[in-house]
């Protein structure tokens, strides 16, 4: 363990990641120490006394209209600490003096505090997968080796398999040619085994009661789609340096095995962990260090059957869609993300049906026509094109 506790600025604490980013951070006393929180501004109580609880220098809030009712909670919790507001003021803190910022942001709003805390030199623990989709050149410009953790599960699965494998095999270096195949696994979410047709009367409640996971619910409705898992191919894809090609998506209901990594021997090395997100996100703060007791590991001494099965592509077109938007690159994954965004924002409030989400992100990739992605105002431009053309294609 390291003398200093590792500090560690939390982006998002109020979600499912940042809530279980300070539960890991309480279950190590000594090993880690918050000092700065961020999030929306929707759950100010929360974030009040989670800020009172880890004795927080620096809160922020996207919404600076949230400020007044964090002062108020802040002062019945007895802390004092610093206030920044808007979403300058969450891209500040996610330059604040730490260790380690984790950003846990939901969605495409997470890329300005992803660059700003690359480019100030933090070692940046991203669950945001989005900031990552669709600034993929912008962010691996600013990426030193080693500064990017991910924390996905299926990504930080993969890491552990590629850092088993020996010197090189993380990072595009030479022990990376011994790597065959990149093998994402995918619960498959709580309509797995039915056919287009049968997904036609699918209702919010139903998308957002997951079978293996309990996260927020975009990455929830996300997961029914399956464009979350398109979206982990994307992020694969730019973590590893491995071509698209050579990422493969299997159906594994029990989520037990997050990802495995297949070698030109025939070999493959596979990360077993029951469920929980602690875990990757323990791995992601400590690293290299592991967290003693960070989540419970697999009872060997139980039976278990572990099942495997090819993605029904047909069902599920969300996935080949992305790999067709990651091999044109450039504005194309943005486009995707975006234009996703809008369609389950919508049909969690009932303006669209379940399959109306894929068939419109379809509709508004097939219309773009993908540019570089060198500026931040490129993307952004691109997003923006995006939410515009499926709220228009929603209505
Ligand atoms: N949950 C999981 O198990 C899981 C697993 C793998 C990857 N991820 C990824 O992790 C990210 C977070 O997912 P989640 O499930 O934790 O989402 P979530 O539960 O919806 O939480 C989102 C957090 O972001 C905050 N937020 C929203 N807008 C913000 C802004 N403009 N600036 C700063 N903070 C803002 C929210 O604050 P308020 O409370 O104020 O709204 C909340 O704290 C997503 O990219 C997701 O794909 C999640």
């Amino acid at each position: 363990m390291t003398s200093q506790p590792r500090s560690i600025v939390v982006l998002g604490s109020t979600g499912s990641i940042g809530t279980q980013a300070l539960e890991v951070v309480a279950q190590a006393p000594g090993r880690f120490r918050v000092v700065a929180l961020a999030a929306g501004g929707g759950r100010v109580d929360l974030l009040a006394r989670q800020a009172a609880e880890c004795g927080a220098e620096a809160v922020a809030v996207a919404d600076a209209a949230a400020v007044p009712a964090l002062e108020e909670a802040l002062a019945a919790n007895g802390a004092r600490p610093r206030i920044l507001a808007g979403p300058e003021g969450v891209a500040e803190l996610a330059t604040w003096p730490c260790d380690v910022v984790l950003n846990g942001i939901t969605g495409a709003l997470g890329l300005t505090s992803t660059l700003a805390a690359l480019e100030a030199g933090r070692v940046l623990a991203l669950a945001n997968k989005e900031s990552l989709i669709i600034g993929g050149p912008l962010v691996k410009r600013l990426a030193a080796p080693g500064q990017l953790l991910p924390v996905d599960s299926e990504h930080s699965a993969l890491a552990q398999c590629l850092w088993a494998a020996g010197p090189g095999a993380y990072g595009g270096g030479a022990g990376a040619k011994a790597v065959r195949r990149l093998v994402v696994t995918a619960s498959g979410g709580p309509f797995r085994g039915r056919t287009r047709a049968e997904l036609g009367d699918v209702t919010p409640e139903m998308a957002l009661n997951h079978p293996t996971w309990n996260m927020g619910p975009v990455i929830t409705v996300n997961s029914a789609t399956l464009v979350n898992k398109g979206l982990e191919v994307i992020e694969a894809h730019l973590l590893f340096d491995i071509g698209f090609d050579r990422i493969e998506v299997v159906v594994h209901p029990q989520s037990m095995i997050h990802s495995m990594v297949e070698f030109t021997d025939g070999s493959t090395i596979a990360q077993a962990s029951p469920p929980d997100m602690r875990l990757p996100i323990s791995l992601a703060l400590g690293h290299p260090e592991r967290v003693p007791g960070a989540a419970s590991a697999v009872d060997w001494t139980a039976a278990h059957t572990w099942t495997f099965e090819p993605l029904d592509d047909e069902a599920f077109p969300s996935v080949a869609l992305a790999r067709h938007v990651g091999a044109l690159g450039g504005t194309a994954p943005a486009v995707y993300n975006a234009a996703n965004e809008v369609c389950v924002e919508a049909f969690l409030k009932g303006g669209l049906p379940f399959l109306g989400i894929v068939d419109t992100v379809e509709r508004v990739v097939a219309e773009h026509s993908a540019g570089p992605a060198s500026s931040v105002e490129e993307v952004l431009a691109a997003d923006s094109w995006a939410r515009t053309r499926a709220a228009e294609l929603v209505r």
